[in-house]
């Protein structure tokens, strides 16, 4: 992939497109914590941490739901799925928190690599492949809408006018991001249900 040419923002319509789309993105983040040293570093583990966390809120939102009750078998496919994901946040969090220079960090980030590769394989073959048989275009980019909005808080390259910005929205914590996260979707999605009292 050209990665000058990656949009900041996603044009695909469709949910599975562009969840396969960031599962190609959060590897090459690896790749690039891995690759960086120091400060660059740390800077690549927070864009890698900003996209884990609204690629996976956005699947817990959107598509598990759906899944869980489209798909046959849906609820222990999506169980499973959720499982690997409360596994994958813990790690991050234990990561979040150790100095990125050390290599207990690197093995650390090596464990949480392979987690989240095997459960994106597991998503990809059990749950979207099904899910895309199971729904209609207009469904599947109905679902997009709130994956393109959290998308567009969590820039995945370094980015001199948006970078301000995007700290204000996703700070804190892998959970505080999720829980920013969370809010964004629900509001694309036309949902109030996050405790705001409307
Ligand atoms: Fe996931
Ligand atoms: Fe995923």
């Amino acid at each position: 992939m050209d990665r000058k040419t990656t949009p900041e923002v996603m044009q695909e319509n469709d949910v599975i497109d562009l969840l396969v789309r960031q599962h190609t993105l959060i590897r090459d983040l690896f790749d690039e914590v891995a690759r960086c040293e120091g400060d660059e570093r740390r800077e690549a583990f927070s864009r890698l941490v900003r996209l884990l966390a609204v690629h996976e809120t956005a699947e817990e939102e959107i598509v598990h739901p759906y899944a869980r009750r489209k798909l046959v078998g849906g609820d222990t496919i999506v169980d499973n799925r959720l499982q690997e994901e409360e596994e994958a946040k813990e790690m991050l969090s234990r990561l979040d928190d150790m100095d990125a220079a050390s290599p207990e960090f690197m093995r650390e980030l090596d464990r949480l690599r392979a987690a989240v590769f095997a459960h994106a394989a597991a998503e990809e073959r059990y749950e979207f492949s099904e899910l895309k048989a199971a729904t209609s275009e207009g469904e599947r980019r109905a679902m997009a809408v709130g994956v393109k909005a959290a998308e567009a808080i969590a820039p995945t390259h370094p980015h001199p006018g948006t970078e301000s910005a995007t700290k204000n929205l996703l700070i804190g914590t892998p959970v505080a991001m999720m829980d920013r996260a969370r809010d964004v979707i629900r509001k694309a999605m036309g949902k109030h249900e996050s405790g705001e009292g409307h």
